[in-house]
């Protein structure tokens, strides 16, 4: 199948070679081309330019964009997508004036997504997971990882990455699952927190790494969770594995984390809501991927990642959204780049690689996705007729997606 699309007012992300990620001093530039052509073959891309010089194709199907604008979808690189029931109660408690802190201390919190997902069938846990997912890939997103974490017990965690398996096989973008058995110790290990990190060590990860049922592994690594000493006992066991690190720090406290993931060579650290300016000086020399989250910034009213200091620093930046029942119950990359721009003050160039190439880079994929480069996957999102791309995070409440590829077709 041959698709040609043709009078594109603008497509967005186009790099000639393929690039793994951008620097922070990269990330202002976004390259693009006005009025153009794409070409895709079967699931790929395979050219693109300038309309003046469209070759002679036979395309199966033409599409005319005019006044429409091309980019690659968004690679979400952080996700919980994968759980049970909702925590709607806790939503309305932290109105009433409760911490995300105090919620999960009385026993709700990540706890009480776990006693859910424990309860709830295998099947019926995909059924509720395939919801969010479809949506999503709606909202424009082409490739997601998800992470288990609201197991706690080798049934349950098990159970979820099963869930992660399926939805991978059933859909067509590219998933990657992450292995979060240290999301929070479960209420029957409280006081014995090694023999909870010795169930993760020699009983879950065995299992997992047998099955193949992960890319990566992941820690909380924060205050009243996971240590750092904790974090890296982890890390160090996923990687004999076979799992590279992607783990949760400085979410609400700057502890070592982000050195932590360093040593162990991590894909991405996550959060970054608290960095103070050794953590900043750490991820200087590193091929770790910083990511930040704003829509849970913005959910649980706490600080935004300091994305100007730290791309000012040089560093590289990726957005995800953490979609999740407690502290992000959205999954919407559109609002994620919105807010980035007016919470965080990215420009939108910087908004869109940080959530496309850089994204993809944080769940090992900038090979084949989050850029418009001959030869990666046709993932794309078409918006309607729009004044420009600065659109998608100024209209910040519309849906201005026209459509969606995925695999070089419409979904
Ligand atoms: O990334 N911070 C840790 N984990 C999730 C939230 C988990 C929950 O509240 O269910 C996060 O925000
Ligand atoms: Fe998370």
């Amino acid at each position: 199948m041959i698709t040609l699309i043709t009078n594109i007012k603008e497509l967005l992300q186009i790099r000639k070679t393929s690039i793994s990620k951008v620097s922070g001093t990269e990330m202002a530039e976004l390259p693009t081309i006005k009025n153009a052509f794409l070409l895709i073959k079967e699931d790929l891309i395979a050219d693109f330019g300038s309309m003046e010089n469209l070759p002679e194709i036979k395309a199966d199907k033409i599409i005319d964009a005019t006044g429409q604008i091309i980019l690659p979808s968004w690679c979400d690189s952080h996700t919980h997508i994968v759980y049970a029931g909702n925590r709607e109660q806790e939503f309305v408690d932290r109105i009433n004036g409760f911490s995300y802190e105090e919620i999960a201390n009385r026993g709700g919190g990540i706890l009480n997504s776990a006693k859910k997902l424990n309860e709830t069938s295998e099947e019926e846990i995909y059924e509720q997971s395939k919801i969010r997912l479809e949506e999503v890939m709606h909202l424009g997103t082409g490739a997601v990882e998800i992470k288990s974490g609201y197991g706690l017990t080798i049934e349950g965690e098990l159970k979820m990455l099963r869930v992660i398996k399926k939805l991978a096989e059933n859909y067509p973008i590219t998933i990657k699952a992450t292995f979060l058995g240290a999301h929070a110790f479960p209420l029957h290990y409280k006081e014995n927190k090694a023999g909870y990190i010795d169930e993760i060590i020699t009983k879950m990860l065995p299992e997992i790494a047998k099955d193949k049922l992960a890319d990566f592994v992941d820690v909380f690594c924060e205050t009243g969770y996971f240590s750092v000493e904790e974090t890296e006992k982890i890390m160090e066991a996923g990687i004999k594995f076979g799992l590279k690190p992607k783990i949760h720090v400085n979410q609400f406290n700057s502890i070592g984390g982000i050195q932590a993931g360093i040593k162990f060579n991590a894909l991405s650290v996550d959060h970054l809501e608290i960095m103070n300016p050794e953590d900043i000086e750490a991820l200087k020399d590193s091929e770790t991927m910083p990511v930040a989250l704003p829509s849970c910034s913005y959910f649980l009213s706490i600080p935004y990642t300091p994305a100007r200091e730290m791309i000012k620093a040089g560093l590289p930046l990726a957005l995800a959204t953490d979609f999740n029942p407690g502290s992000t119950p959205s999954g919407n990359m559109n609002f994620v780049v919105a807010t980035a721009c007016i919470k965080m003050k990215m420009t939108p160039e910087e908004a869109i690689n940080a959530a496309t190439i850089n994204g993809a880079y944080a769940m090992g994929i900038s090979e084949t996705h989050g850029s418009i480069t001959r030869g990666k996957k046709a993932n794309l999102i078409l918006t309607k007729a729009i004044s420009s791309y600065y659109q998608i995070p100024y209209a910040f409440g519309s849906n201005l997606i026209d459509s969606v590829f995925v695999d070089g077709q419409i979904i």
